[in-house]
């Protein structure tokens, strides 16, 4: 079966099972997990339960969609995100996103913690992405191209919208969040960086560095979406000379900073 025709059938298997018809999706990442308790009647499906959907395997991510109502507009969340590194093609890790465009989202709101090697960094800031570098091994837009999709050869000179990046900054220092910009570089894990990778990564211009979120972005923009994306910074890489980098210690900092990111995301989505 080819990808258009899978996405037609897990499509067709949502819209029976809610009436919300989203016009934003959302990846609720390590540090927007927030945003769940703020949406109003909240519907969940399991991943286990969708056709076509792979399973999340994360300790610390859940595995569902959640489709609702966030600050006045409909939105579908994923509560659990598919890495590379667990195994799945970028296929299977980019098959939600064909799916939240598919339901008629026009908009992906992607979160993440990352690694931030940006001398002003500190830890539990939260990041605006500006712009991104794929280092993935395999590009998720690799193989035959279906026109119904996308083009074959997308644009990509401004995969974050710049216009929706300028509000966010603006409605953030309306609430007093202190928030900074920046490149996202996305690896494909799991080992966190090594001293030298750190060093590197911040050469070739990136100012955090993760494991998720570039495929997501690429296949958005491939299906003509806008895309706004924030990191948590969970650590500083080459600059924690004594300390080394454990997953707790990721987790523990995003869900501290997790409230102030889902607050700023809820007003955007108002605003919008
Ligand atoms: N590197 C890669 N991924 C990450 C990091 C990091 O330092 N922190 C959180 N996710």
């Amino acid at each position: 079966m080819t990808l258009y025709d899978r996405i037609q059938e897990t499509t067709q298997f949502l819209q029976t099972k809610t009436t919300i018809q989203p016009s934003i999706g959302i990846i609720l990442g390590s540090g927007l997990g927030g945003l769940e308790q703020l949406v109003e009647n909240a519907e969940s499906i399991a991943y286990n339960e969708i056709p076509h959907f792979p399973q999340s395997t994360v300790e610390g991510h859940a595995s569902k969609l959640i489709f609702g109502v966030l600050a006045g507009k409909n939105v579908v969340m994923m509560a659990g995100r598919f890495h590379y590194y667990e195994g799945y093609s970028q296929d299977e890790v980019t098959f939600p996103i064909r799916i939240m465009k598919a339901l008629g989202a026009e908009l992906l709101i992607v979160s993440n913690a990352a690694g931030g090697m940006h001398p002003s960094y500190k830890v539990g800031d939260i990041v605006l992405i500006q712009d991104q570098i794929n280092l993935h091994p395999e590009h998720p837009l690799r193989g035959r191209n279906d026109e119904r999709l996308g083009p074959r050869f997308p644009d990509m000179s401004e995969p974050f919208d710049l216009r929706i990046l300028a509000l966010a900054k603006s409605i953030a220092a309306a609430q007093g969040l202190d928030v900074k910009t920046g490149v996202y570089a996305g690896l494909q894990g799991p080992t966190f960086e090594t001293r030298a990778e750190y060093e590197w990564l911040r050469r070739i211009g990136a100012d955090l560095v993760g494991m998720s979120t570039v495929s997501e972005v690429i296949v958005a923009i491939h299906g003509g979406m806008k895309v706004f994306g924030a990191s948590i910074v969970t650590d500083l890489g080459i600059r924690e000379e004594q300390n080394k980098i454990t997953h707790d210690e990721v987790l523990e900092a995003a869900n501290a900073a997790a409230p102030r990111l889902a607050a700023l995301v809820k007003e955007l989505v108002g605003q919008l």
